[in-house]
């Protein structure tokens, strides 16, 4: 029997791949070193979850009407009995984290932030994975709009400093409990004498949570819904002060952004902010990420009442984009500094513990295990791209040295003690 990796959940290779060199661990690593940086500077400090929660935390934080609760969790019973799920994203398991920790203090802002695994159970295809991962933050405590504007700035800086360019970042207000029922009411208004227009999904919507229908690509309900009432000419005044703000300050930190009134993001728990970053490189799936404020979630998990606002970005998308503009990542070097290529038994035996010591000295040292040629030793040495080679035979052996060749330069070959190798 032949097994493979479940389907849309991709291995990440030790080695660049012929086709899809994103899938190379070391892009990754490259991605989450700047990740770190710029969330290091901004001061983020890192948190991470489990990779499961109780069912209930995603359907309370989430939406019981969102699509990612009703179809798209990956959830079963454990052998206690208990119902868990594989987190379908970031925020809920950093909220229920900070309760349970106590890292939210009154008055103080809690700056988090994650990389971890997602999984969905989505229809996949280039850049819609099943497991995926996503480097988000949180920032929980302030309603400042300058927060809003911080995050969404943390965010645009990393795709910056990644090498990402002509991403178009879209920014919307979804308002809150106090003005989002009546455009709620009036939107069905609209709508309800043109459904028979419209997609299944978006009847589906109507019923179940009807301002995602303003977020369907399907051309008939753009059409039906092109001069629905729009959500910002319905914000209470608080919702519209804010806005105004976070528009204020993004626009003084020169932000290109565009207002997308149709922006309504796929999660219960967002009020007021809600942003978006897409590329024009990808295709279908063409945001790489997305985030927005949730002034109530911590409340409705539980704890006292405060606001929050996060992100979350998609990796595998990010490197998607980074591998279509033929970005060069900084990537971590990979390759030995010294090959040790041993003639003869007694050689091989007295690798062992050079080898050791060259290791424990921080030395990347390679060697041979297979009692191949010197010739074919040679020829790994260059292909694994090694700096030096050490060769080392029975007459370099009783003298306790070996012969230094460099790979790179052009210096002769020297003998070297074995004790100054290192
Ligand atoms: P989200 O928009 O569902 O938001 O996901 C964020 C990003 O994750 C997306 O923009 C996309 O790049 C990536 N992504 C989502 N689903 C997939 C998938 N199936 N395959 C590959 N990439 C995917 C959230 O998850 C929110 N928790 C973000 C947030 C944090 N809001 C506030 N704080």
């Amino acid at each position: 029997m032949k097994f493979a990796a479940p389907p849309y959940m991709l291995d990440k290779l030790p080695y660049p791949p012929e086709r899809d060199s994103w899938r190379h661990v070391a892009r990754w690593r490259a991605v989450e070193r700047i990740f770190r940086e710029v969330c290091r500077v901004y001061g983020y400090r890192e948190i991470r979850t489990p990779v499961m929660e109780s069912t209930e935390l995603f359907c309370r934080a989430v939406g019981e009407g969102t699509d990612i609760v009703g179809k798209e969790m990956f959830t079963f019973t454990d052998r206690g009995e208990r119902s868990m799920t594989l987190r379908p994203e970031g925020t809920a398991p950093v909220v229920r984290a900070c309760l349970e920790h106590n890292l939210l203090s009154e008055g103080a802002l809690a700056k988090l932030y994650y990389i971890c695994s997602s999984y969905r159970y989505e229809r996949g295809q280039r850049g819609r994975y099943r497991e995926f991962q996503q480097t988000g933050v949180e920032a929980l405590g302030s309603q400042d709009p300058a927060v809003d504007a911080e995050v969404v700035s943390l965010a645009m800086e990393f795709y910056r400093r990644l090498g990402i360019e002509r991403t178009e970042l879209k920014v919307n207000s979804v308002g809150c409990p106090a003005c989002r029922p009546a455009y709620r009411q009036e939107l069905l208004d609209f709508a309800q004498p043109r459904l028979a227009e419209m997609s299944e999904e978006s009847r589906t919507r109507f019923t179940k949570n009807p301002l995602r229908m303003l977020d369907s690509k399907d051309p008939k309900d753009q059409a039906a819904l092109d001069t629905a009432p729009s959500l910002l000419d319905h914000l209470c005044s608080e919702c519209k002060t804010h806005f105004e703000a976070v528009l204020e300050y993004l626009r003084a930190l020169e932000v290109p952004l565009v207002i997308d009134t149709r922006l309504v993001r796929g999660f219960d728990y967002y009020t007021k902010t809600a942003f978006e970053v897409t590329s024009p490189l990808l295709g279908a799936q063409n945001a790489v990420g997305g985030g927005g404020r949730y002034d109530s979630l911590v409340e409705e998990l539980g704890g006292p009442p405060t606001p929050g606002i996060g992100f979350g970005l998609g990796t595998e998308r990010c490197l998607l984009v980074l591998e279509e503009l033929g970005v060069q990542l900084e990537l971590d070097r990979e390759t030995p500094d010294v090959y040790l290529a041993c003639i003869g038994e007694c050689a091989r035996r007295a690798a062992v513990p050079i080898l050791h010591g060259l290791r424990t000295s921080g030395i990347y040292a390679e060697t041979d295990y297979s009692d191949r040629s010197l010739k074919a030793q040679m020829r790994s040495a260059s292909k694994m791209n090694s700096r030096f080679v050490a060769l080392l035979g029975d007459d370099e052996l009783a003298k306790g040295m070996c012969q230094l060749k460099d790979m790179v330069g052009s210096e002769p070959q020297k003998e070297v003690n074995l004790a100054d190798l290192a």
